[in-house]
């Protein structure tokens, strides 16, 4: 893995900090609806806190394009945050640059906290601006990156800062860098990935990626059925991207010659539509009616998917096997989930888990707590699985060579 700082490498007492996490949370009727990615953050602002620096806490919310949206502001985000570091004051600023948070700093003394509004708020920010980087880094001696969820964008708060303040990763960026080396970086072989999720156009290049990097490829959800219609099977009325047929056989010549093994569908679950509680009818593959759809892999492919993991060491995580939200169509998702819960307890594998609804339907199956780790990143984590270089990373270990010692 190449090598940035962490808090290990910077002396943060009596200094103000620029600590940028992501607060991008679900909010719902102006409160916090889920609060992981603040509570995966606690650990880097209280150890800074507790080493004696002023913490300015930097994050957008949403997209607001440049403009101040009254429902994209970060306030009701720093209340939460109050209400979960127990006691220790947070103060919030109304604006990220300019004299609002300067003046604040000013007033701030040692351990204290102080949250910024959200930095989209300024076109800046979006555009990589030096200018508004400036600004920012005018409020800090030292930089601190816990937003791995946010490395995938070269903003200012994320690329350009790094240019003018020394730079470390979080505690929650660090966590999150070393399990992905430890997943696909340099992992313990075999390795396996389970990939869902609806279309194969909007994750071509990962499919790429991973057919290089892995042993053992399994493809669930709309995706497969591409995949399937590909090597001339029928799938009735289900999701499918007729025209990326060509780009998928592309991808199966390349695992073939890869020594991936890919894991298609055998069975599957289908309806004519998508509705609860739907009594399950199982079909071979190759008999899927022309007026129904696939809504989930079938008991067979799931079985199949668990015995190539469970000759694996490592297992990579994005996308659900089926329409998890509308049981029983999530069936397959909850068997392999816990077959992959069952394997990492009991030590043999090591599972990371990360990207869009993945975490949800982790979740749903009851196993967030029994995976290796779980990503706190969306986009971000498919960047990753891309594997190519995400600018956020790039900023720190390039930072870390600017500014040795
Ligand atoms: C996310 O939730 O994926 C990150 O916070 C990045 O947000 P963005 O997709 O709006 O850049
Ligand atoms: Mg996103």
């Amino acid at each position: 893995m190449a090598s940035f700082k962490t808090l290990d490498d910077i002396n943060v007492s009596g200094k103000a900090v620029l600590l940028r996490v992501d607060f991008n949370v679900p909010m719902q009727d102006g409160h916090v609806a889920d609060a992981t990615r603040i509570e995966r953050s606690l650990p880097t602002i209280v150890e800074l806190a507790e080493a004696g620096a002023r913490v300015v806490v930097a994050s957008h919310m949403g997209r607001p394009g440049g403009r101040r949206i009254r429902d994209l502001s970060l306030e009701p985000v720093a209340r939460e945050l109050t209400a979960r570091l127990k006691g220790r004051p947070v103060i919030f600023a109304e604006d990220c640059i300019g004299p609002v948070p300067q003046q604040a700093v000013a007033t701030m003394t040692d351990g204290d906290i102080l949250v910024l509004e959200n930095l989209r708020f300024h076109a800046g920010e979006e555009s990589n601006d030096m200018e508004f980087a400036s600004s920012l880094a005018r409020l800090a001696d030292i930089y601190v990156d816990d937003a791995f969820s946010a490395a995938h964008r070269a903003h200012a708060s994320v690329e350009a800062v790094t240019h003018i303040l020394p730079s470390a990763a979080g505690r929650l960026m660090q966590a999150e860098l070393e399990s992905l080396d430890a997943a696909l970086g340099n992992p313990k072989r075999p390795v396996a990935a389970v990939i869902g999720g609806a279309k194969v156009s909007s994750k071509l290049n990962l499919l790429g990626n991973l057919v290089e990097k892995t042993e053992v490829l399994a493809i669930g959800g709309g995706m497969a059925n591409t995949f399937l219609h590909a090597i001339g099977i029928d799938v009735g009325t289900s999701l499918c991207e007729h025209e990326m047929a060509g780009h998928a056989r592309t991808l199966l010549d390349k695992a073939k010659a890869a020594e991936c093994k890919v894991v298609l569908p055998t069975d599957a679950l289908v309806e004519a539509e998508l509705a609860a509680g739907a009594e399950v009818k199982v079909v071979p593959i190759k008999r899927v009616p022309k007026d129904r759809m696939i809504l989930d892999v079938g008991p067979k492919t799931a079985e199949d998917i668990c015995r190539q993991i469970e000759s694996c060491h490592t297992l990579i995580w994005n996308g659900p096997l089926g329409c998890f939200e509308v049981p029983p169509f999530d069936t397959g998702t909850n068997t392999v989930a816990r077959k992959v819960a069952e394997l990492t307890r009991a030590g043999g594998l090591f599972s990371v888990a990360g990207g869009g609804d993945t975490l949800a339907a982790l979740a749903h199956a009851g196993v967030s707590d029994d995976f290796s780790y779980l990503s706190t990143a969306g986009g971000a984590f498919l960047e990753w699985l891309k594997g190519k270089p995400l600018p956020g990373v790039a900023a720190l270990e390039r930072a870390a060579a600017d500014f040795p010692g």
